[in-house]
């Protein structure tokens, strides 16, 4: 759903699906505990599992919100699109939902109405203008504080440099305001439900990443420069409906919980996910402008929000999340607890010997890492001999701050655990009682 998420393993899904099938029947319920993108989630919702998912980044609720948790398309009423538009709106939404590859699902559940109508009110968000907007919801604040015209987008380094903020172009400041605008009315009028307000995030935070001017993550912004993309015009495209259809239901999402305490609370499952930052990069610093755009229709106090963004990228540091993950020295107890708190039959890892607490981009191959798991997934908690470390892929990574490419792997560790004594756990992760 959005394309340039840090380590997301879009690219190793196959090998993914193909060790959760080893270890996990259809219909099983699964865990993916650092979900990001969400494109693990989805993969296994749409190879049969019922999937459980958490990340402490909000976008990712939301993509979950929009596409995990339903079983099929959510009813949007096209009422909402004012009438001069409605038609246009509704025939360009037909168009795509009868024609395009991502609504193939759709169309042979027979859903390819509902489709059309919520696509039809995403379309409108290319449309909407500020006076369609009841006074109190056209306000000015990505165009104020993210762009370079805007009159809160000054900002001062901590190495006394100011500026501003240049993340967006002005006319695509403004037209996030009016989108957001629209979507913020609609969400606090009871206009929409929480899944269609969630597709409607989804469409525009993809739509807001395609233009943003930045390397991909939104920690910082080019100082002097433009990147091309951020000079195109911001466009609101629709998303395949067809991860919503679903024969299995009871999927569930996390709103921004830390998984060290969301994994407690979670059912017991088959098969325990995890895929946590491997470095001192904190997602929520990375990715706060992508949060925004889902937080932004329940700020209660907009004027309040703005009036306390900081740092040079102009963040509300109430919004910072902190990961223990990404410190070395809280790393590997922290990775243990969640195994030991899991409900898990079976723990898999995603590893990677990149930059990482132990090596760094311009050092060999470092395995340290790599042996501190092992040591864990092969320690009291775990079967004897279960341990597997599956080397799936070499890839160059680019090369980074004048270091020279060099080559890394990604890595899956799989571990089954040890039973809990007087319980046995069937593979769809229901425990029974043993005489
Ligand atoms: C390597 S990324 C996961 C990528 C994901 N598998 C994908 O395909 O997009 C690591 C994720 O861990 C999340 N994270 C870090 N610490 C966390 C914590 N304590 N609780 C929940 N999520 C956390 C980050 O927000 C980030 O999305």
């Amino acid at each position: 759903m959005i394309q340039r998420y840090l380590g997301n393993k879009t690219r190793y899904l196959e090998h993914l699906l193909t060790t959760f099938r080893a270890h996990a029947e259809e219909g099983a319920h699964v865990v993916d505990l650092f979900s990001g993108s969400l494109s693990v989630s989805l993969a296994m919702k749409e190879a049969g599992y019922r999937v459980s998912a958490n990340d402490a980044n909000l976008l990712s609720n939301i993509i979950g919100e929009a596409f995990l948790v339903p079983t099929g398309v959510p009813e949007a009423d096209l009422a909402l699109i004012p009438e001069r538009a409605r038609g246009a709106c509704f025939r360009e939404a037909q168009a795509v939902v009868l024609s395009e590859r991502g609504f193939a699902v759709t169309r042979a559940a027979g859903q390819q109405h509902l489709a059309t109508r919520l696509v039809a009110l995403t379309l409108w968000l290319n449309m909407v203008e500020q006076s369609d907007l009841a006074p109190r919801y056209r306000r000015t604040d990505f165009f104020d504080t993210y762009t370079e015209e805007g009159k809160n987008s000054g900002y001062t380094s901590s190495r006394g440099r100011s500026g501003r903020r240049r993340f967006f172009s002005s006319s695509n400041g403004k037209r996030i305001d009016v989108a957001l605008g629209q979507v913020r009315l609609w969400s606090r009028s009871g206009a929409i439900s929480p899944p269609v307000e969630a597709y409607l995030l989804a469409t525009l935070m993809r739509a807001v990443e395609r233009v943003a001017n930045t390397q991909g993550t939104f920690h910082d912004f080019p100082r002097e420069t433009w990147d091309a993309r951020a000079l195109t015009p911001l466009r609101v495209e629709a998303a395949s409906t067809d991860p919503m259809v679903s024969p299995v239901a009871g999927h569930r999402v996390g709103r921004e919980e830390d998984s060290r305490e969301f994994v407690k609370t979670v059912d017991p499952h088959a098969i325990l996910y995890l895929d946590p930052p491997y470095n001192f990069r904190q997602y929520s610093a990375y990715y706060f402008l992508l949060n925004l755009v889902c937080r932004y229709p329940s700020i209660t106090d907009l004027d309040d929000y703005f009036s306390k963004v900081t740092f040079v990228r102009g963040q509300n540091p109430e919004d910072d999340f902190t990961s223990s993950f990404c410190s070395s020295k809280m790393f590997l107890s922290d990775m243990g607890a969640v195994m030991r708190d899991a409900q898990a039959d079976t723990v898999v890892v995603s590893y990677y010997t990149g930059a990482n607490h132990w090596s760094k981009f311009n050092s060999d191959r470092n395995d340290t890492g790599l042996e501190l798991l092992r040591g864990l997934m092969t320690g009291t908690m775990f079967e004897p001999e279960s341990f597997t470390a599956l080397e799936v892929e070499r890839k160059n990574y680019a090369s980074y701050g004048g270091y020279k490419a060099r080559t890394v792997q990604e890595l899956i560790l799989v571990a089954k655990k040890r039973r809990q004594s007087g319980a046995a756990r069937t593979v769809d992760g229901r425990v029974s009682e043993v005489a």
